[in-house]
């Protein structure tokens, strides 16, 4: 199967079903149920980007704190307990200054040798937290050692914790993330959502598998989704309608034939290409 990629995305206002994904997480977020992980699995082109793009529009309508991390890219977020931890503070709108606070000293060897005293000021301010973060240098080896992940670990929670609404964090394409990176979403999000530490923090994940964890482990506590199902004729007539085109029963049908039985990606190539040629049916 062409990887989905390659497509432009489809208009979030154009993506179809997943009603009952979409419950289990706007439960999770009004606080109703008490699992606040979700774990959703499913084969390539079922619609899992589509999904989460739902989610994060629904946060940006209700004016939620969200961040969307990607793992399907080149570059992987190296040394991840300062570099993802800054991008979900940096798109969730929290001021990372307990993670500048504990990088501070690192910053001053860092950065291609610029002394503390060039960032010198409060940690309180923003434009100082920008320079301390990012003038520490990825390749500094103090990053690597245990108690330093530790700290920073301890900083990042800090930082979640200095708000008290919901903070949704939307993971995707999980099956790319980088050992790293697995280990520190496990400790640092999973884990405290998990134990109760980050009450107010949702996580969803999605990917060709599900996050590496013990599922008898987790299943309590976490929706492990573990496929999404196929879009069914009506779900290709509501597609054509928010298209512009009324499908009859035997088009949808014959998309729905085509696309191998519903699978999303198939279904959106073959109606635009049906639709494009000026008719459904065969
Ligand atoms: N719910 C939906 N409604 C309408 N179209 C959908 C839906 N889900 C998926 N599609 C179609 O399928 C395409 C692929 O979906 P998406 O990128 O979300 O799949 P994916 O599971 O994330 O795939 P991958 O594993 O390759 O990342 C979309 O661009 C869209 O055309
Ligand atoms: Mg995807």
């Amino acid at each position: 199967m062409p990887p989905s990629a390659v497509q432009a995305p489809i208009p979030v206002e154009r993506i179809v079903d997943r009603d009952e994904q979409r419950e289990i997480f706007e439960e999770a977020v009004a606080g109703a149920g008490e699992k606040r992980l979700i774990f959703v699995r499913a084969d390539d082109g079922y619609g899992k980007t589509c999904l989460l793009r739902v989610l994060k529009e629904y946060c940006k309508d209700k004016a939620l704190p969200c961040c969307y991390i990607e793992f399907k890219r080149t570059d992987s977020y190296d040394v991840p307990h300062l570099t993802l931890a800054r991008e979900i503070c940096e798109q969730l709108g929290i001021e990372p200054k307990h993670l500048c606070d504990k990088i501070r000293p690192l910053s001053a060897s860092g950065g291609g040798g610029r002394a503390s005293t060039e960032i010198a000021g409060d940690v309180t301010d923003s434009t100082v937290i920008t320079q301390v973060l990012v003038n520490v240098s990825l390749t500094d080896e103090s990053l690597q050692k245990g108690p330093v992940k530790q700290r920073l670990k301890r900083a990042f929670l800090q930082d979640l914790s200095t708000t008290q609404g919901p903070l949704i964090c939307l993971f995707d394409a999980l099956e790319c993330i980088s050992g790293e990176e697995e280990t520190w979403l496990l400790e640092t999000l999973l884990q405290p959502v998990l134990t109760g530490e980050l009450e107010h923090v949702i996580v969803v994940t999605g990917g060709t598998r599900l996050p590496n964890i013990h599922v008898w482990e987790w299943q309590g506590d976490a929706h492990l989704i573990k496929d999404l199902p196929p879009l069914t004729e009506e779900h290709i007539q509501e597609l054509g309608r928010r298209l512009g085109r009324e499908l009859s029963q035997e088009e949808a049908h014959n998309i729905w034939q085509y696309s191998q039985e519903g699978i999303p990606l198939l279904v959106g190539i073959v109606t635009m290409s049906l639709l494009a040629r000026g008719g459904a049916s065969r």
